[in-house]
C-alpha cells in the first residue's frame, strides 16, 4: 500500500510521527527509507482483543516530496496456525483478510500540524513477494514490478483491541557467517552456519534474470551426514527466490526459520561460504548475566542455553522456531523462565505475553496450554496453566517491580479458583488431561508422558500456585485468608493422599513445593534413587528444572555436579557431545547410533531443558535472590564450587547494579572474588559473612 503527499512548502517540520499496526505483519518504507527497525511487526498478541499499536519518529526520513509505502504480509495472523492440526477454527484464521492501518503526524514549528491517514485515496500494488507464511516460508520474484496501482478498499475492523506497544521490538540482532559449504554423500550442495539460530539467510548472488535460488532449511545431518529436515513435519520452510539482472543480496522479510543447515536446491553459479549469512531475529532484550567455566562441556551448554533462548524468544516465548509448531507452550515458559529472567532482561517481554494469557483465559479463570491461544477444544493441564502464578512471580523477584503482580493478581488467583472449580476431589486436582511430567525418561513405551502420576503433578502445582498468590496477595494488601486456608489444607489432604513418592520426579516436587513431611530425608532418598537409576536423570519437563537445586539443597551437591557434568546419556552434556548448539527436546534427539529419536516431534532447540543454567548462577555461581529483597537489592552469594570445573566466573547485571562471583581452584584451596553492589550475605564453605557493598577475596577449603 503506498500514499503520496508534498510537504508545506516554506514551513520547518519539528517531528514527524508515524502510527501503525496491521492484521498481518508489515514493513514500512519512508522514501524507500525503512521506518524503525522491528521485523515482524506489529508482534504476535491475541489479537481479538489486544494488537499492538507501533509509533516511529520519522522526522529525518521526510522530505518536500513524500511517499509511504507498507508492505504486508500473512503473519502469525494469518497463516495455519497450528500446522498440524487440521480445525475449522484454524482455516478460519488462514483465510482473514490482512489489513493495514497508519497515520503519519507531522508537527511544523509554530505549531500547526498535518495528519496523512490511510484511506480510500492510497493505493495499492502487488508486491515481488509473492507468497509468505510464518511455517512455509517466502516467495521473491525480485523482477517482478506491478505497474497498475489499484485503490484501496477500506476494512472494516473493530478497533477496540488497538493497545500501544508494550513488548520489546523483534529486530535483526545477530549475524552469524556461514561456515562451510559442502556436497553431501547423497549430492547436495549444503551450507552450514555452524550455529542454529531463528531468523533467516542473507543471500549475495550475481546471476542473470530468471535465474531460480530454492532452499530448504534444516537443523541437522542425518547419520549419513545428508541434509534432514523431516522433524519439522508440515513445515515447508523454504524460500523461493527470481533473479534479477545482475549482483543482488537479498532475505525474507516476512517471516522466520529455525536452521543450522541449508540445502541449495537451485542456486546460480558456484557457491561459497561469503555468500551466505544467517540473521538472528529476536526480541530486543538485553543479556544480564555472563557465565564462563573451565570446562569446555559446560561452556558449551551455557552458550546453547543462551542461543535456545534467542531463538524461541520472538515476541512470545515458543516451544521450538522450525516445526508446524512454534507456539506461545505455557509449561516450557513456566519451566524456563527463572534462567530466561538471568539471562536477559525479559520484564517487558513477559509483562505483554501475560496481559495476552489474561486476555485468553477460559470463561472459569483457568489458563490454556499456549498463549496466544490457537489450540481450538484446549482444557488445561497442571504445570503448564501454572504459568499463570509462577511467571509473575519470577518476573518480581528477579527485577522487583510489583508492576507484573499488579497486573496478574486476578489471573493468579483466577487460576487457583478455576483449579478449585475443576477436580474431582476436594484440595487436590484429581481428573482433567495433564501433559504430565512430560518427555520425562522413566515414561513407559511409546508414551510421552513420564511415570509420575498426574494427580501428584497436579496437587502439588495447586499448593505451589495457591503459595504464590498468598506470597503475591500479601504484598499487594489483599486479604488472601481465603487462601491460606486452602493451602493448609491442601498440604494435609496431599500428605495423606500421597504416602510414598515413586519417581525422581515425585521426590523433587515433594522437595521442591515444601510438601514432603520431611524434606530431609525426602531428599535423601531422591540421592539414593538417583545413584540407583546409575547416576542418571529420569525426568522430564516438571521434575527437571528442580532436581540439581533439590539435591545441592539438602547436601548432595556433589552428586549434583556429577549429574550436570556425566557425558553419557542421558544428560544436559550428551547432546553436547553430539554437536549441539541448542537444547534439545528430547535428551536423545540424536541417540547414541546416530539414528533420530523420532521424525514426529524431536526439535533440536526447545529451551526447556536449558533451565539448568538456573542452578549454574544461584547455586554453582551461588548468585541467589533473597526473596524478600526482590530485584537483588540485597544478595546471598553462596558459591557451589566443584574441582571438576576448575573455575567458574559468572555475573548478573541485576536491576541494583552487577553481582560477579568468581571461584578458581589453586594449591592453597579455592579462591573467591566476589562483587555485590548491595549488602549482602557470603556463604563459604558453610559460614555465612554479612557484608556491605564492595569487592571481597576469600579463601575456602579445596
Ligand atoms: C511442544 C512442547 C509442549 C508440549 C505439550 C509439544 O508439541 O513442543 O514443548 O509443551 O507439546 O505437551
Amino acid at each position: 500500500m503506498a500514499g503520496r503527499w508534498s510537504a508545506r512548502r516554506g514551513r520547518k517540520v519539528e517531528r514527524a510521527t508515524l502510527t501503525i499496526t496491521a492484521l498481518g505483519v508489515y514493513e514500512a518504507f519512508l522514501n524507500d527509507r525503512r521506518v524503525g527497525k522491528f521485523v515482524m511487526a506489529p508482534g504476535w498478541t491475541s489479537y481479538d482483543t489486544r494488537l499492538q499499536v507501533q509509533t516511529y519518529d520519522v522526522t529525518g526520513l521526510l522530505g518536500a516530496e513524500n511517499a509511504l509505502r507498507v508492505r504486508g504480509g500473512k503473519g502469525w495472523y494469518a497463516s495455519p496456525i497450528p500446522g498440524w492440526l487440521k480445525s475449522a477454527d484454524k482455516t478460519r484464521r488462514k483465510n482473514r483478510q490482512t489489513a493495514l492501518i497508519a497515520e503519519l503526524l507531522i508537527r511544523y514549528e509554530g505549531g500547526e500540524a498535518e495528519l496523512i491517514a490511510t484511506g480510500e485515496d492510497w493505493q495499492w500494488v502487488e508486491s515481488p513477494i509473492r507468497f509468505s507464511e510464518i511455517y512455509d516460508g517466502e516467495t521473491c520474484d525480485a523482477g517482478f514490478v506491478d505497474d497498475a496501482p489499484k485503490p484501496c478498499a477500506l476494512f472494516d475492523a473493530p478497533m477496540d483491541n488497538l493497545i500501544p506497544q508494550e513488548g520489546e521490538e523483534v529486530r535483526e540482532m545477530e549475524r552469524v557467517e556461514a561456515k562451510r559449504v559442502f556436497t553431501t554423500p547423497a549430492g547436495d550442495t549444503v551450507v552450514d552456519f555452524g550455529q542454529e539460530v531463528t531468523g533467516y539467510v542473507e543471500f549475495r548472488v550475481d546471476a542473470h534474470a530468471g535465474d531460480r535460488v530454492r532452499i530448504l532449511h534444516g537443523e541437522v545431518l542425518d547419520r549419513d551426514g545428508n541434509f534432514y529436515n523431516e522433524n519439522y513435519r508440515s513445515a515447508k520452510a523454504e524460500i523461493n527466490y527470481t533473479c534479477r539482472e545482475g549482483a543482488q543480496t537479498w532475505h525474507p522479510e516476512l517471516t522466520f526459520f529455525g536452521f543450522r543447515y541449508i540445502k541449495l536446491d537451485a542456486f546460480p553459479g558456484t557457491p561459497a561460504p561469503e555468500q551466505f549469512t544467517a540473521i538472528a531475529v529476536y526480541s530486543d532484550m538485553r543479556q544480564i548475566g555472563h557465565v564462563r567455566t573451565g570446562h569446555a562441556g559446560v561452556n558449551q551448554l551455557i552458550s546453547n542455553v543462551f542461543w535456545g533462548q534467542k531463538g524461541n524468544f520472538l515476541d512470545v516465548p515458543t516451544d521450538c522456531p522450525q516445526r508446524d509448531e512454534r507456539l506461545g507452550w505455557t509449561g516450557d515458559a513456566e519451566v524456563f523462565v527463572r534462567a530466561a529472567s538471568l539471562n536477559y532482561d525479559v520484564e517487558r517481554f513477559f509483562l505483554k505475553w501475560l496481559k495476552d494469557m489474561t486476555a485468553d483465559r477460559f470463561p472459569d479463570g483457568s489458563v490454556g496450554s499456549v498463549i496466544p491461544n490457537v489450540l481450538p477444544g484446549d482444557r488445561p493441564s497442571a504445570a503448564w496453566g501454572d504459568a499463570a502464578t509462577i511467571c509473575p512471580w519470577t518476573i518480581w523477584q528477579t527485577y522487583g517491580n510489583i508492576e507484573v503482580l499488579e497486573n496478574q493478581y486476578d489471573t493468579m488467583a483466577g487460576w487457583v479458583d478455576a483449579i478449585t472449580g475443576m477436580t474431582t476431589t476436594p484440595n487436590l486436582w484429581t481428573g482433567g488431561t495433564h501433559f504430565a511430567d512430560w518427555l520425562g525418561l522413566d515414561a513407559p513405551s511409546g508414551s510421552y508422558k513420564g511415570s509420575t502420576r498426574e494427580d501428584f503433578i497436579a496437587s502439588a502445582f495447586y499448593a505451589h500456585s495457591t503459595s504464590l498468590v498468598i506470597r503475591a496477595g500479601r504484598l499487594l494488601g489483599r486479604d488472601v485468608s481465603r487462601y491460606e486456608a486452602l493451602y493448609d489444607a491442601i498440604v494435609l489432604a496431599f500428605r495423606a493422599t500421597f504416602t510414598d513418592y515413586r519417581t525422581q520426579t515425585e521426590h523433587i516436587l515433594a522437595v521442591r513445593f515444601g510438601l514432603a513431611e520431611d524434606v530431609q530425608a525426602t531428599a535423601d532418598a531422591l540421592a539414593e534413587m538417583v545413584v540407583r537409576d546409575g547416576t542418571q536423570l529420569r525426568t522430564g519437563f516438571v521434575g527437571t528444572p528442580h532436581i540439581l537445586h533439590v539435591l545441592s539443597e539438602y547436601g548432595h551437591a556433589d552428586l549434583a555436579w556429577s549429574l550436570l557434568l556425566r557425558e553419557q546419556y542421558p544428560s544436559w552434556l550428551y547432546p553436547v557431545s553430539k554437536g549441539a548448539t541448542t537444547i534439545w527436546e528430547h535428551w536423545d534427539g540424536i541417540m547414541e547410533d546416530g539414528g533420530f529419536w523420532s521424525a514426529d516431534m524431536n526439535s533440536f532447540n526447545h529451551y526447556a531443558y536449558g533451565s539448568v543454567i538456573d542452578w549454574i548462577y544461584e547455586v554453582a555461581a551461588g548468585i541467589r535472590h533473597d526473596e524478600a529483597h526482590p530485584g537483588f537489592s540485597r544478595a546471598i552469594v553462596a558459591p557451589t564450587p566443584d574441582a571438576r570445573l576448575g573455575w567458574l566466573e559468572a555475573s548478573i547485571d541485576t536491576r541494583n547494579g552487577r553481582i560477579s562471583s568468581k571461584w578458581n581452584y589453586g594449591a592453597e584451596g579455592v579462591r573467591y572474588e566476589i562483587d555485590t553492589p548491595v549488602p549482602a550475605t557470603l556463604v563459604i564453605d558453610g559460614r555465612a559473612t554479612e557484608v556491605g557493598p564492595g569487592s571481597y577475596t576469600l579463601w575456602g577449603r579445596a
